[in-house]
């Protein structure tokens, strides 16, 4: 399994980290720019991980509790590229 985009929006994690590192988008930014997270909701967990870490490929399902949703983190612009 391998788990790397967001199937809604048809984009990858990578792409999408790249868009929030370019245009200085906080997470929230990003959801509300591109709609990843938005739709079906499934990928949040997974695109919340890749922003706060760079991760942007999973082999393992994560769940709500594995990556809440609010953090300070959310709020600040994306972390410059790894
Ligand atoms: S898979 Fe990303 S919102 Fe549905």
């Amino acid at each position: 399994m391998n788990i790397d985009r967001c199937v809604c929006t048809k984009r990858p994690f990578a792409e999408l980290l790249e868009e929030a590192q370019n245009e200085g988008l906080s997470l929230i930014q990003l959801a509300q720019n591109t709609g990843a997270s938005t739709c079906c909701t499934m990928c949040g967990p997974y695109l919340r991980r890749c922003y706060r870490t760079g991760q942007t490929a999973f082999t393992q399902l994560l769940y709500e509790d594995d990556e809440p949703y609010t953090s300070p983190q959310d709020q600040a612009p994306a972390p410059h590229k790894l």
